[in-house]
């Protein structure tokens, strides 16, 4: 089976990896080359998804049987300054895809933001209520492929893994206080912004059991523990070896992320007793950071 991977980005470069480590073919597209890195890699092909005949040229070129929509624009402050360009990025590039499908299996990686973070951890029955540009035009695509037979959305709470030091920046939370701490930065995180953090390999591993399976249309994916920003870098800096109070919890009123919600977190409600995810392993934020930590810690001996 051959699968398009359209966007190249931390989430989509581990979705194709996975692939390719079952043996399967993956191609991954964007606007501009990925970053080359050590590990096996997809093949990039340079695509706009918004441009309808590229993306037919790419699936026939690609021969893709199925195509996963991991693209961006995602960074929540830069989409409610162009709203836009974000709803033609999301629900634009959908209807595109949508109508270049040709009945080919889609995943769409969604997201919490389709909530308003009042809910603890809403399921698929939570009804949506985006605050921000980026929610809207995610619940927008959504609202596209939910009209396709063979789509599939998996929303996924905060996603996290292993970025080198050497990055140009780091792209999720648990990299970024890794790499602080260990240079000797004191980190400053709210004790009441909620996340169920999800391992990047996890997702990629459920994105693959969708993709090969029938699955319902609509799945949550958020990791088995909740946890506080400010807990999780605890959480890391323990596992480094590191005094706790390098990190000062404080309200998330105080902070940076004084407009993010207070949750954001999703219940995998479904995909726990679905067939098709059911025997797909999710791990909690301390099993996934000892995991990254102590693979780090092997590569270096
Ligand atoms: N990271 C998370 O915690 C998280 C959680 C839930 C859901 N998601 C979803 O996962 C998706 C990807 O997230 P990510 O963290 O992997 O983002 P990312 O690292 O910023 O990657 C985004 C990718 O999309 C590409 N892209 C953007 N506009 C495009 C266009 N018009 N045509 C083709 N490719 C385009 C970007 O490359 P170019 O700019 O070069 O085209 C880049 O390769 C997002 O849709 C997000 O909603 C992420």
């Amino acid at each position: 089976m051959s699968t398009l991977v359209i966007g190249s980005g931390f989430v989509g470069r581990a979705v194709a990896a996975h692939l390719l480590d079952s043996g399967e073919k993956a191609v991954v597209a964007s606007r501009t080359p990925p970053p080359a890195e050590t590990g096996r890699e997809a093949p990039w092909t340079a695509l706009d998804v918004t441009d309808p005949a590229a993306v037919r040229h790419a699936l026939d070129t690609a021969g893709a049987e199925r195509i996963v929509l991991v693209h961006g624009p995602s960074d929540v402050t830069w989409c409610e300054e162009h709203p836009e360009e974000t709803l033609r990025g999301h629900a634009g590039a959908a209807r595109v895809v949508a109508e270049a499908a040709d009945g080919r299996r889609i995943v769409l990686i969604s997201t919490d933001n389709v909530f308003d973070g009042t809910v603890q951890a809403p399921d698929e029955t939570t009804p949506t209520r985006p605050a921000n540009a980026y929610g809207r035009a995610k619940l927008a695509a959504e609202r596209i492929l939910a009209e396709q037979a063979a789509a599939t959305v998996l929303r996924v709470s905060l996603i996290y893994g292993w970025e080198p030091a050497t990055a140009p920046k780091w792209l999720n939370y648990f990299s970024s206080c890794v790499h602080r701490l260990r240079a000797g930065e004191r980190i400053t995180a709210p004790t009441d912004q909620w996340t169920t953090p999800v391992l990047v390999e996890d997702v990629a591993a459920v994105t693959a059991a969708v993709l090969s399976a029938p699955a319902p249309a609509l799945l949550h994916l958020g990791g088995p523990e909740r946890i506080s920003r400010a807990d999780w870098a605890r959480l890391v800096a323990r596992e480094l070896g590191l005094p706790e109070d390098r990190v000062t919890g404080q309200s998330r009123a105080l902070g940076r992320y004084a407009s993010r919600p207070e949750n954001t977190c999703l219940a995998s409600t479904l995909l726990t007793v679905h067939p098709a995810t059911a025997g797909v392993r999710v791990r909690g934020v301390h099993d996934g950071t000892r995991l990254l930590l102590g693979r780090a810690e092997a590569a270096v001996h």
